[in-house]
C-alpha cells in the first residue's frame, strides 16, 4: 500500500468517504453568546473542506441546558436556534464534497463555565485531577462535582438523543459521542472516577453502561441507515498517563460492548496512535488501542493522535488497525494537509501560537485555509 491508497474512497457507516482523511474534532470556543455557530466558524470549517478532508468530525457540541456545557463559547445544539445556526455551516461544507460528523459532548466533571448551571457534576463526587485549561478561559482547580441522581442521568440521556435528533433534523451525515478524553461518559468509564454502587458504577461492563445506553437510544431514534460513531480513549485532558487497568480484558468489553449497542464506528484516541496500547508483553496486548477496537468491535475504525506522516497512516490501514486517520494540531498547521500530501508537499509544522492566548479561531487562520 502507498499514500496512494490513502485517497481511495472508505466506508464509514453508511457513508463513502472519498479518502481517508478525516479532521479531528477540536474545540475552538468561537460560538455566539448564545451557543450559536458564528460565520467565522462556518468559514474555518469549509478551509478544511477545501483543503481536501473526507470528512470533518465538529468540535464537541454540548447537548443539554442542564450540565452539559463545557466552555465559553462552545457551540450547543440544544435549541432552535442553535439548530438552525449550523444548517449553513453543513450546507458549505457539504457543497465541498466533504462529510461532516457531529461530536456531541457532555463535559461532566471538567465543566470550566456552564451558562445553566453554576455546578458540576459527574457519576460520584470525586475532585477532578489536574487543572482546568487557561485557553478555554479556566483558571485553578476544577469544581467538585455533584454525584448525578438517577433522574440526572436519565435527563442527560435524553440530552443526548434530543441533540442526536436536531443534529439529524439540521443535515449532517452523522454523529459522534464524545466518550473520551475525561469528560462525562469518560468519567463513568474510569475506575477512579466512578464510584457508583448503582448499574453505572462498579465492574467495567457497568462503568461502560452510560455510553452503550446512549447509543442505544440513539440509534432507536435516527434509525439503522444512520452513522452513529464513538470516541473512546484512555488518556484524559487532566490525566493524560491513564491506562485502563485491566488493560486488553477492559479493551475487549468496551468495544465489543460499544459495538453491540448499535455503533457504526470506533474512533481512538492516543498521544501516538501507533504505539502500543498496553506495556505488557504479549502480541496482542502490543497492538495500537485503534487495532485493538477492529479487532474486538469488527467496526471501521479511525485511529488519532499524532498522525502528522502519511507513511504512518499507510502502515495504521495496511494492517488493518484502523480504516482513517484523524488528524487534529496537523490540520490546524495545514487546512489543506490532504491536497498537500497529495501533491507531496512538505507539511508545516504546528505552531502552538495557534491556540494562545485563547484557542479561539483566528482571522488569519481562515486567509490561508
Ligand atoms: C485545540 C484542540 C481542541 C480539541 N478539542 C477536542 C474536542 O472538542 N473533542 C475531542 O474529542 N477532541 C478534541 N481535541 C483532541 C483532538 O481531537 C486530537 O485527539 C488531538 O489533537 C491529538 O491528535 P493530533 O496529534 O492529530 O493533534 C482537541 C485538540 C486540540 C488541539
Amino acid at each position: 500500500m502507498s499514500r496512494k491508497q490513502l485517497f481511495q474512497s472508505g466506508t464509514l457507516g453508511e457513508l463513502i468517504l472519498k479518502n481517508r482523511f478525516i479532521l479531528a474534532p477540536m474545540t475552538r470556543i468561537s460560538a455566539t453568546v448564545t451557543g450559536d455557530v458564528s460565520p467565522l466558524m462556518t468559514e474555518y470549517y469549509k478551509g478544511f473542506a477545501r483543503g481536501g478532508f473526507g470528512a470533518l468530525i465538529t468540535e464537541g457540541v454540548y447537548t443539554d441546558r442542564a450540565f452539559s456545557q463545557g466552555y465559553k463559547g462552545q457551540p450547543g445544539i440544544t435549541d432552535s436556534s442553535q439548530q438552525e445556526s449550523w444548517k449553513k455551516l453543513i450546507h458549505d461544507v457539504k457543497s465541498e464534497d466533504t462529510k461532516i460528523i457531529m461530536q456531541l459532548m457532555h463535559a461532566g466533571a471538567l465543566s470550566q463555565f456552564n451558562k445553566f448551571s453554576s455546578e458540576t457534576c459527574g457519576p460520584s463526587a470525586v475532585l477532578p485531577k489536574g487543572e482546568q485549561m487557561a485557553f478555554y478561559h479556566g483558571h485553578g482547580g476544577y469544581a467538585r462535582p455533584k454525584e448525578m441522581t438517577r433522574e440526572e442521568i436519565k435527563a442527560a440521556i435524553s440530552g443526548f438523543v434530543e441533540a442526536a435528533q436536531r443534529a439529524q433534523d439540521a443535515g449532517v451525515d452523522g454523529i459522534e459521542i464524545h466518550g473520551a478524553n475525561g469528560y462525562l461518559l469518560d468519567q463513568f468509564l474510569t475506575d477512579y472516577s466512578n464510584l457508583r454502587e448503582d448499574e453505572y458504577g462498579g465492574n467495567v461492563i457497568s462503568r461502560v453502561r452510560l455510553t452503550s445506553e446512549i447509543i442505544e437510544r440513539i440509534r432507536e431514534k435516527v434509525g439503522k441507515a444512520f452513522t452513529l460513531g464513538v470516541r473512546t480513549s484512555q488518556a484524559k485532558v487532566n490525566d493524560f498517563d491513564h491506562k485502563w487497568q485491566g488493560q486488553i480484558d477492559d479493551a475487549k468489553i468496551i468495544f465489543t460492548s460499544l459495538a453491540k449497542a448499535g455503533a457504526s464506528y470506533i474512533h481512538t484516541t492516543e498521544l501516538l496512535a501507533t504505539a502500543a496500547a498496553f506495556n505488557s508483553g504479549n502480541a496482542v496486548a502490543s497492538t495500537s488501542l485503534a487495532g485493538l477496537a477492529r479487532k474486538y468491535s469488527d467496526l471501521p475504525v479511525i485511529a488519532n493522535g499524532g498522525l502528522n506522516s502519511p507513511d504512518e497512516a499507510v502502515e495504521m490501514i495496511k494492517t488493518d488497525q484502523a480504516q482513517f486517520v484523524a488528524i487534529g494540531k496537523g490540520a490546524l498547521a495545514a487546512p489543506d494537509l490532504p491536497n498537500k500530501i497529495q501533491r507531496y508537499e512538505q507539511l508545516p509544522e504546528f505552531d502552538f501560537a495557534i491556540l494562545t492566548p485563547i484557542a479561539d479561531i483566528k482571522k488569519s487562520e481562515i486567509s490561508h485555509a
